[in-house]
């Protein structure tokens, strides 16, 4: 098998990409897709780089694309990530307003901890009172990644996924122990789903949301296409809906569409009606 990659093999890859999924590598990217791509050319029976090219955009190569992508993707997670974001979603936006209905739309998923993470902060919350003991919510996690869809759909974490961002007490509180993996007890599952879905597509079918965590994944992509996904996220919120952005990431001149709110020293951004 020729595991080399020339530069014009790199640049259909990074091209292909960038068209299916949004996803920029940037210059000085091909030790990244020969980590990740060439434990596929087996099982797909292809002989090199050359040949996965050419069968990138061939007729009958839906099952390859989708592989490629799910190689490609980075879906690094982990638990309470930026934390100050739940505790803003809690207490800063539902402990005062009470609201009967929430939903909340985890955008980039990944494998599920940031769903997840959500539903064990307002759980909690709902126990013991500080948001409204009978708020119906729903969390939609969505991901273009099927490898990751399906652990965060499994809900069964092991090795660094089964610790990281995780204090003792909160893997006993919250999780069952199963042979050294951890899985998500019923009751922080129940009003979770995950569903696969492509950020570059409409948000239509998805309906409307209070809240959207879209974290981590826009610094993947172009200037163009972050600014079309903002303002798309924009008109999925109700009117006085929020959205979370990685902290790294920002607003990227849509402050037209959201007014940053900056609560207990975590950001949110508010959409303007
Ligand atoms: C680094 S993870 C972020 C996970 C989580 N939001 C967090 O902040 O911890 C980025 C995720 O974005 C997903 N992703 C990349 N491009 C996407 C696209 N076009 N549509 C949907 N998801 C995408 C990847 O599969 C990956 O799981």
């Amino acid at each position: 098998m020729n595991k080399t990659l020339t530069p014009a093999e790199y640049d259909r890859i990074h091209e292909f990409l960038e068209g299916q999924a949004g996803i920029k590598l940037g210059p000085g990217k091909e030790y990244l897709v020969i980590s990740r791509l060439t434990r596929l050319l087996p099982s797909f029976g292809l002989n090199g780089f050359a040949d996965l090219v050419a069968r990138l955009g061939g007729y009958g190569s839906i099952g390859l694309q989708t592989a490629v992508v799910d190689a490609m993707t980075t879906n690094e997670t982990f638990w309470f990530r930026d934390n100050a974001h739940f505790k803003v979603l809690i207490d800063g936006l539902l402990a005062e307003a009470r609201p009967n209905d929430l939903r909340i739309w985890s955008a980039a998923a990944s494998t599920g901890q940031e769903a997840y993470t959500a539903a064990i902060c307002l759980q909690d919350a709902m126990q013991d009172g500080r948001v409204n003991r009978m708020l119906r919510y729903e969390i939609i996690g969505t991901d273009i990644s099927p490898t990751a869809l399906q652990e965060a759909q499994g809900a069964t974490y092991c090795g660094v996924a089964a610790s990281r961002g995780l204090s003792d007490e909160q893997r006993r509180r919250y999780f069952r122990e199963q042979g050294g993996c951890i899985e998500v007890l019923p009751q922080y599952r129940q009003r979770v789903s995950f569903r696969s879905f492509n950020l570059l597509k409409s948000f239509d079918a998805l309906g409307r949301f209070d809240v959207v965590f879209c974290r981590n994944v826009l610094i993947y992509f172009s200037q163009e296409r972050k600014r079309d996904i903002i303002a798309r996220i924009a008109r999925t919120l109700k009117p006085g809906g929020h959205l979370f952005l990685g902290s790294t990431e920002s607003m990227s001149g849509h402050e037209d569409l959201f007014e940053m709110r900056n609560i207990g020293g975590g950001l949110v951004y508010r959409v303007r009606s």
